[in-house]
C-alpha cells in the first residue's frame, strides 16, 4: 500500500513549525521556530509581535520541513493545518500559507484543532486504544477528554478561569521570573519543600472541572503578606507548595475520571505535560492501575509543534476530512 505523506502547519501561538508525517505515525521532519526571545521582555506573548514573526518564518519554515524529511510538493498526499483556537492574527499565517501551497499544487487541505493536535501527539509514541481519556494541560488549555473513537473528542471537564500553565505563568511572574515561567517554577519547586498551605479548587464532589485562579491569588497574596509583615518567604517552597497544588488536583481527578469512564489509556499532553512534576505523579498514580495504559510524550512534543498537527489530520483525512479555500482561522475554535 502507498504511504500517506502529510505536511503540517501550526502557527496558533508563538512557534512556527511545520512538519512531514509518514502514515500518521511516523515523524519525516518535525521543524520548530520558537519567538519566546522576542516576546520575554514583555513578560508573554504580543500577538502583533506574534503574526509579523510568523510572516517573516513561515516559508523558511515548511521548506525546511520539506527538505529534512526528503519530500517534494508533489508527494504530498495533504496539508494539515491549525484552524484554532489561538491567537486570530498568528493562526492566519498559518492557514493561508496552507490554503496558498494547497491551491497551487492541488493537494487536499484537512483543518485541525489546536488540542486535537496535542492529543495526537501522543500518537507519536504510541498507537491509541479506546476508550481513552486525555489530560490537556497548555498555556490555553486545560481539559479532560474522552475518546471513544478517533477524531471523536468529548470534553468531560474543563477549567471555569485560568489554564493551568496559564496559572504557572502568572505566579512566575510574581516571583520575577522569565516568561514562559511553567519551566523556572517547575525546576524551583524540585529545589523546595511545599511547606505553605494553599488551597486545592476540588469544585462539586462529581465535577472534573479545574479553577486555578483562586491558587494563583493565594500564592500573591502571600507575598503580599509576608513583605508586609517584613517576613521573607523562600521562593523554592512556594513553588513547590504551589506545584504540589496543581499535580494533587490535576492528577485526582484524571484517575477518577479514568476509573468511571473506564478507559483503556490515558494520554498527557499540552505544554504543561512537559513538568517533571506532573509527569512523576502521573507515573506513580497509574503504577497501582495496571489495566489502564499511561502514555506520556517527549518534552519536544509537548509544547507546540506541528507533528501534532500532521498527526492528527492524518486520522482525520483517512476518515474523509476535507476542509475548503474558504478555510479561516477561528480563534475561539471549539473541538
Ligand atoms: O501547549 P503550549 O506550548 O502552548 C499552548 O498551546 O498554550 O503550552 C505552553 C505552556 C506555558 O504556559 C508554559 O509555561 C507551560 O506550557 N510549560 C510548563 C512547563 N513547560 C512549559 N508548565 C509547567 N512546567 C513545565 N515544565
Ligand atoms: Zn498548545
Amino acid at each position: 500500500e502507498k504511504d500517506l505523506i502529510v505536511l503540517g502547519i501550526e502557527t496558533s501561538c508563538d512557534e512556527t513549525a511545520a512538519s512531514v508525517i509518514k502514515n500518521g505515525t511516523i515523524i519525516l521532519s518535525n521543524v520548530v521556530a520558537s519567538q519566546i526571545e522576542s516576546h520575554k521582555r514583555f513578560g508573554g506573548v504580543v500577538p502583533e509581535l506574534a503574526s509579523r514573526h510568523h510572516v517573516e518564518q513561515i516559508t523558511i519554515v515548511i521548506e525546511e520541513a520539506l527538505k529534512e524529511a526528503g519530500i517534494t510538493l508533489a508527494e504530498l498526499d495533504a496539508i494539515a493545518v491549525t484552524e484554532g483556537p489561538g491567537l486570530v492574527g498568528a493562526l492566519l499565517v498559518g492557514v493561508n500559507a496552507a490554503k496558498a501551497i494547497a491551491f497551487a499544487n492541488n493537494i487536499p487541505l484537512v483543518s485541525v484543532h489546536h488540542i486535537a493536535g496535542h492529543i495526537y501527539a501522543n500518537r507519536l509514541i504510541k498507537e491509541m486504544t479506546f476508550p481513552l481519556l486525555s489530560l490537556v494541560v497548555s498555556g490555553g488549555h486545560t481539559e479532560i477528554v474522552y475518546m471513544e473513537e478517533h477524531g471523536e473528542f468529548k470534553v468531560i471537564g474543563e477549567t471555569r478561569d485560568d489554564a493551568a500553565g496559564e496559572a504557572y505563568d502568572k505566579v512566575a511572574r510574581t516571583l520575577n521570573l522569565p516568561y514562559p515561567g511553567g519551566p523556572h517554577i517547575d525546576r524551583l519547586a524540585h529545589e523546595g519543600t511545599p511547606t505553605i498551605d494553599l488551597p486545592r479548587a476540588w469544585l462539586e464532589e462529581d465535577s472534573y472541572d479545574f479553577s486555578f485562579s483562586g491558587l494563583k491569588s493565594a500564592v500573591i497574596n502571600t507575598l503580599h503578606n509576608a513583605a508586609q509583615k517584613g517576613i521573607s518567604i523562600d521562593s523554592k517552597d512556594l513553588a513547590a507548595s504551589f506545584q504540589d497544588s496543581v499535580i494533587d488536583v490535576l492528577v485526582t481527578k484524571t484517575v477518577r475520571a479514568a476509573k468511571e469512564y473506564n478507559v483503556k489509556q490515558v494520554l498527557l499532553s499540552g505544554g504543561v505535560a512537559a513538568n517533571k512534576g506532573l509527569r512523576k505523579a502521573l507515573e506513580e498514580a497509574f503504577k497501582q492501575l495496571p489495566s489502564i495504559e499511561l502514555v506520556i510524550p517527549p518534552l519536544n512534543l509537548c509544547t507546540d509543534n506541528a507533528a501534532m498537527i500532521a498527526a492528527a489530520g492524518s486520522v482525520l483525512f483517512e476518515k474523509g476530512k476535507r476542509s475548503s479555500l474558504a478555510l479561516n482561522a477561528n480563534p475561539g475554535l471549539d473541538i
